[in-house]
This record gives structure tokens, C-alpha cells and sequence, in this order.
């Protein structure tokens, strides 16, 4: 399939029936040359759901009176990194949401600090919304070397309705680049079907994940929260008429980028199994390779809800454990367990 106008790009990133077939196994085909059949894990650990910022698609925006606040204990985390290490996930990623105060970058350097010493072995990603160089640098220097943050959407128009005025693309941007400059394996991703969306804004942002030549993608599906600005009954009636539009978008947009830059590692988003119960599955069958497994606390789980109807909210570490290795054998591919599954795209652009 020819990919190499904004036009076609558009009539993939809509497709269905035979042509949506065909992009799917190209993206498949394009997996299996560039990285082989592995699907890599990461298990999960929400740390905090505690976060200064208000984007008014999340259900764990600041302005959510709802929800109840939490900040896992050292101890409490040491245990879900040790239960990782137990698991063979090979890599960590610790989430939150974002703090600047200093006692909070304590406490995640402390985390890193603590993972890097007993573990020195386990791959580290952090994703921890926008922070300053110096402290990105600081992280580095504990030990964390990969970094997620999505831009959401590369389109101003859109980015200045999904987020308070405060909140700025522009220092999104070069967060990226604060990340990249330190050495950081860097992963972006948006979401698909947001409220205004349109095929060219998925085009737009295609391409800047294109031109910002990312390791790692993690993208996902719009889920509606209903304590949230953006849920008005309009949207409300408008996403659920478009829910299985959105998630075969999510898929398609999963192939396109597997086409385009085929060495990287992208993540099967948890929130696409709020669609199907194989979500994550077809995700893997359109070109994603990494699975990223919550292994945060089952009391806790209830407390993080960026997006409503969460799957696994009952679930603990060990069942999501078994759950997860068999939906990488279900999509045919190889579950790679004791490994880092480290992006071959950083490791081509960092060693030639
Ligand atoms: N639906 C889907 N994803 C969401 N996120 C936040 N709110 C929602 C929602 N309502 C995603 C954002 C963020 C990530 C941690 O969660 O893309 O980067
Ligand atoms: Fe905070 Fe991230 Fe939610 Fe925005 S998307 S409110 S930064 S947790």
C-alpha cells in the first residue's frame, strides 16, 4: 500500500473490510522483517495518582473532587518492582501523575535510585508528565533511562480546547527534546478519537511522530470519563456512537506507524480493551510488540482511572501475569520474558 501522501494516510487511518486486511499485514510483515516476532513486557506500577495539571479529558485531573488521593509507600513499590523482577517482565515503568514540588522528585529519584541498586538488570521508563532538564537529568544519572510522554495531539487548535490555558504545547515540545538531548530513550503517543478530531489532525500527528524520529510509541483510544469537563451529554451521546470507529482508528494508526518507522517498539494501550475483551490482542496483530502489565496494587487500581471502565480493576499483578503472556501467544507472536526489549530504533540512531 503506498503511503507517501497526506491523502492516503488519511484513507488508511479510516480504513475498513479488505483494505484494512491489507494494512494490517503489511504493518505485520514490516514487524516481523524489522524486529522479529517478541513482544516485550513492562509491568506498570501507578505510583501516585496525586497531579497538579488539568486536562479535561482525565479522570485524575486535579479538579476531580472524586477521586481519592494516593501516594504508594517506598516499601509498597519495592514490592511491585520485586514482584516484576519475579514475573521476568525485564523492564519497569513507574506512573504518575505530574508533580514538580520538590518533596515529590524526591520521592521518584528515590524510587529510581532504589530500582537502579537492587536491579541492575531491569529496564527503567518513567512517565511522569513534564519536568524540568535538570531534574530529567538528575533521573538519568539514578538510572532511569527511558522516558514516556505522549504530546496528546500535535494540533494547537486541538491541544488549546482539550487543556486548560496554562497548559502549553510549546513546553510539551521541548520536554521531548530535554529528553532526547539527556540520552533518554523517548516513547510519544496521542489519543485517537478525541472530541473536534479529524482524520487530518491524526495525519499531523503521524507525521510529527515521523519527524521526531521517537523510540517507542504508546497511543491509545479516547475513553469518555464522566467526572470531566469534556464529557458534556453531547459528547457523551457522540462517543458512544462512535466507539468502534474509534478503536479500529486506534488500530489502523498502530499499523501506519509500524509501517513507518518499523524498528521501533510500540505498546498494545491497555484502554483498547474498554472496546473489546481482545483489544490489546488486535493491537499486537496490527504491529504492536509490547504489552505493559499493571502490576499496581488491586487497592489502588480503583484510584487511577484516566478513563473509565478500566479493565482488570479486580485483577492483581500474579493474574494479570498469566493473562498477559497469553495474549502475546494468541496473537502468534513470542512472549520475550527476562529481557529489556530495549527499541532498536535508539539502538540504530545511538550506535550507528
Ligand atoms: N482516555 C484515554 N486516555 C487518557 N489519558 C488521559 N485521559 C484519558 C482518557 N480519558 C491518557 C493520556 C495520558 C496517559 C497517561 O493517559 O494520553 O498521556
Ligand atoms: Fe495529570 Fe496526565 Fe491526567 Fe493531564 S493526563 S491531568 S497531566 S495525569
Amino acid at each position: 500500500m503506498d503511503l507517501s501522501t497526506r491523502a492516503q494516510l488519511r484513507k488508511a487511518i479510516a480504513a475498513r473490510g479488505s483494505l484494512q486486511r491489507e494494512l494490517h499485514a503489511q504493518a505485520r510483515r514490516a514487524r516481523l522483517a524489522a524486529v522479529g516476532d517478541a513482544v516485550y513486557f513492562r509491568g506498570i506500577i501507578e505510583c501516585s495518582n496525586i497531579c497538579e495539571k488539568n486536562c479535561l479529558y482525565c479522570g485524575i485531573r486535579r479538579g476531580n473532587r472524586a477521586v481519592r488521593r494516593y501516594r504508594m509507600s517506598l516499601e509498597e513499590v519495592a514490592a511491585c518492582v520485586a514482584f516484576i523482577h519475579k514475573a521476568r517482565y525485564g523492564s519497569v515503568v513507574l506512573q504518575a501523575g505530574e508533580l514538580t514540588f520538590p518533596d515529590a522528585k524526591e520521592y521518584f529519584l528515590a524510587i529510581v535510585r532504589s530500582i537502579r541498586e537492587r536491579f541492575p538488570e531491569m529496564g527503567i521508563t518513567l512517565s511522569l508528565g513534564e519536568q524540568d532538564q535538570p531534574f530529567l537529568r538528575e533521573l538519568k544519572e539514578a538510572g532511569a533511562h527511558r522516558y514516556l510522554l505522549r504530546i496528546e495531539t500535535s494540533v494547537p487548535r486541538l491541544y488549546r480546547r482539550l487543556h486548560p490555558a496554562n497548559h502549553s504545547l510549546a513546553r510539551r515540545k521541548k520536554c521531548l527534546r530535554d529528553l532526547r538531548g539527556l540520552g533518554y530513550q523517548v516513547g510519544c503517543g496521542n489519543m485517537i478519537g478525541l472530541p473536534g478530531q479529524t482524520l487530518d489532525d491524526m495525519v499531523d500527528d503521524l507525521l510529527f511522530f515521523r519527524d521526531g524520529d521517537f523510540d517507542m510509541f504508546g497511543l491509545g483510544p479516547y475513553v469518555i470519563h464522566r467526572d470531566t469537563p469534556l464529557a458534556t451529554p453531547r459528547t457523551v451521546a457522540w462517543w458512544e456512537e462512535r466507539r468502534e470507529e474509534i478503536f479500529q482508528r486506534t488500530l489502523n494508526v498502530i499499523a501506519l506507524l509500524r509501517i513507518l518507522m518499523p524498528t521501533c517498539n510500540i505498546a498494545a494501550a491497555t484502554a483498547l480493551d474498554v472496546f473489546h475483551k481482545d483489544g490489546r490482542e488486535q493491537a499486537l496483530r496490527a504491529g504492536a510488540n509490547v504489552l505493559m502489565p499493571s502490576v499496581t496494587p488491586s487497592a489502588y487500581r480503583h484510584a487511577y482511572l484516566l478513563y473509565q471502565r478500566k479493565p482488570c480493576l479486580d485483577g492483581d499483578a500474579e493474574r494479570c501475569g498469566r493473562c498477559i503472556v497469553r495474549k502475546a501467544e494468541r496473537a502468534n507472536l513470542r512472549p520475550a520474558l527476562g529481557v529489556q526489549g530495549t527499541s532498536l530504533h535508539f539502538l540504530h540512531r545511538t550506535h550507528g
